[in-house]
């Protein structure tokens, strides 16, 4: 796990880390090889078992689609996912497709445990009481996206992910090693080389609300492969839709200042998603209509 200093506590954002990746976070390597396994398995089943996940109902607790932006973006993606609604109310385990049922709920429970280390630090790296973040419930949402993307026969057409940021608090990224996730840093894209047994941390829409502009989400995409497939794990921190949330979250009043007043207004997680959602991944922030 990272230590506290390495999350810079500097005033300056310019620096910050909206993404860095994490070792000897706890989970063992044997658990993300069989989730990234699991998440395979599943996308390799035959059409017809896959079926009966098929879904565009963001309410369901596990659901499985192509483009949840299908019908309003630009472009497609050359991508699938299995999307979970992990927490904050435990799934009924029978809602898992069998062949990554027992996987996907132990590492939920050993990247629920990273979630809340890393909330811990980075309240202290804002100043605040390590409980902070938690006590405002960051830590109690777990959305989890298992994506798959198969071998594009033309990939400078399209993206594994097109450019985005995250409606979450933070996001911890499992992928595995073929590599091709890129992130936005001083006005180019940066690659992100997969590192074996480590973590990937982005920081999310949410987080960049909740801390005035503090803590940045970082712009990210990736891009399509010849060979393949590539699979990925994203687990969301943050609350899913209706009826999970309702709490309200805004700058947080202990960072105001005077010479900070506050940049955003309040919102629940649900409009800040639904905003996102609704303008699927067009390269742009949910953030905006929410800025004063
Ligand atoms: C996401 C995401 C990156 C990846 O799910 O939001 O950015 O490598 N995923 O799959
Ligand atoms: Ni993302």
């Amino acid at each position: 796990m990272l230590r506290n200093e390495e999350i810079k506590t500097s005033s300056d954002t310019s620096n910050m880390h909206q993404n860095f990746q994490i070792v000897n976070h706890g989970i063992p390597g044997t658990v993300l090889d069989d989730m990234l396994d699991g998440v395979l398995r599943f996308h390799e089943q035959d059409t017809e078992i896959k079926k009966e996940f098929y879904s565009r109902d963001v309410t369901k607790g596990v659901y499985y689609n192509t483009n949840f932006d299908l019908y309003v973006t630009p472009a497609l993606k050359w991508r699938d996912t299995l999307s979970c609604v992990m927490a904050p109310h435990p799934l009924d385990p029978h809602k898992l497709p069998t062949v990554c049922r027992d996987i996907t709920i132990e590492y939920c429970e050993y990247v629920k445990k990273v979630g809340t280390n890393l909330f811990e630090l980075l309240s202290e790296a804002l100043g605040l009481n390590y409980n902070y973040l938690k006590d405002i419930d960051c830590a109690e949402g777990l959305f989890l996206l298992s994506h798959y993307s198969p071998p594009c026969p033309q990939p400078e057409l399209t993206f594994g992910a097109s450019s985005h940021y995250d409606s979450s608090f933070i996001t911890v990224l499992l992928q595995d090693q073929l590599g091709g996730l890129q992130v936005f840093h001083q006005n180019q894209w940066v690659d992100v080389t997969p590192v074996p047994g480590a973590l990937v941390v982005n920081l999310g829409n949410m987080m960049q609300l909740i801390t005035n502009d503090k803590f940045l989400s970082v712009k990210h995409r990736v891009l399509a492969h010849k060979i393949g497939p590539r699979v990925s794990v994203a687990s969301f921190f943050r609350q899913h839709l209706p009826p999970e949330n309702s709490r309200i979250y805004g700058p947080i009043r202990e960072l105001l200042t005077p010479d900070n007043p506050p940049v955003y207004k309040e919102t629940s997680v649900k409009d800040l998603v639904l905003h996102h959602n609704g303008k699927g991944l067009d390269g742009t922030s949910a953030l905006g209509p929410f800025r004063l």
